[in-house]
């Protein structure tokens, strides 16, 4: 363990000692309970503009790190919301992703998740600006007792992505994360052609206002990103290391979305379940600030493979 201090503007978190950390960000070795309750992080409070994170999940199978389940991983998730939401700027969000549950050798789908949000949104008195799904198209069939061999389901392939808010106008903006237009919307934007007129919904859409290049288009909230690259220098990292990678990492383009959607350059990430510190790494590339939490070693060491800088 380095002995450091993170210290950047407005945030100066004393005497807490950082794993490591850059010139934007530090990970510290702790759960997010330790940390809330630490005096050390208290600069923290008001001045986090984006918690952006994927909780341990309710799963029927353990993994490493544990997981809780039912009712107890409700209460726990949920006792987190009133003292995350504090932490918040005033026009600050909340992001989580989980995934989906199974009832335990049964083919039903288990609402922990949904149980979970409204206990979150309840407890932190917190406003759902939207819902988002986290498709993976690359996801291999599962369950797959449900799946592949009874074959009376089909395969589970999305994460829910929960934005919440203390207020429902936090800082925002579309314009951030336009999507590349089709190739068929630039053959129209080039043609300046648009069959205007009633749609089949009974809505008239206008004529010239569609024809605008506008950079791209607006994304909707089903995003889909694969999770497949097994080239990348962090798992390059954790080979050469010895060290098992993360067995839950989210996608880099999902941490990408929410960040640059939902905070602007010099602004504060936290991350308190960090993992291999996805949202660290991401928000670094984007020059925000970040702060990251998470309390096994061996993640945080294989999490340094994604900084170049650092191992040089
Ligand atoms: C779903 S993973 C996060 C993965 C991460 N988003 C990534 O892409 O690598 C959840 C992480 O939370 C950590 N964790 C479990 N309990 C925790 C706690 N009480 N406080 C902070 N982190 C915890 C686990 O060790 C695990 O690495």
């Amino acid at each position: 363990m380095r002995d450091s201090t993170f210290h950047s503007d407005g945030v100066d978190v004393d005497d807490q000692r950082a794993v490591y950390e850059t010139s934007l960000g530090a990970i510290y070795q702790t759960t997010v309970e330790e940390a809330l309750e630490n005096p050390d992080f208290s600069a923290l409070h008001g001045s986090v503009q984006l918690i952006f994170t994927s909780p341990p999940f309710p799963l029927n199978r353990k993994k490493k790190y544990g997981n809780l389940r039912g009712a107890e991983y409700v209460a726990w998730l949920s006792s987190l919301a009133p003292r995350l939401a504090d932490l918040l700027t005033p026009d600050g969000s909340i992001v989580i992703e989980i995934g989906n549950a199974w009832e335990p050798g049964s083919p039903s789908m288990s609402i922990l998740t949904l149980q979970s949000l409204l206990a979150f949104l309840e407890a932190g008195d917190l406003e759902l600006c939207q819902q988002f799904v986290c498709n993976n198209p690359a996801r291999l069939p599962s369950p797959a007792q449900w799946v592949t061999i009874e074959r009376i389901r089909v395969k589970d392939s999305f994460t829910n992505v929960w934005w919440m808010a203390n207020s429902d106008r936090p800082k925002a903006n579309n314009r951030n994360v336009l999507s590349e237009y089709s190739p068929a919307m630039l053959k129209l934007l080039s043609s300046k052609k648009y069959n205007t007129g009633d749609r089949p919904s009974g809505h008239d859409i206008g004529s010239t206002s569609f024809l605008k290049n506008n950079g791209g288009s607006i994304p909707s909230n089903v995003l889909s990103f694969s999770n497949t690259s097994s080239s990348d220098p962090y798992l390059r990292f954790c080979r050469e290391q010895s060290l098992d990678p993360h067995p839950a990492r989210m996608p880099a383009g999902l941490a990408e979305f929410f960040i640059k959607f939902l905070t602007d350059p010099g602004d504060l990430v936290l991350d308190p379940f960090a993992g291999s510190n996805l949202t660290g790494a991401v928000s670094e590339s984007l020059e925000r600030k970040w702060i990251s939490f998470e309390p096994l070693a061996d993640y945080i060491a294989g999490s340094r493979g994604r900084f170049p800088a650092l191992l040089a």
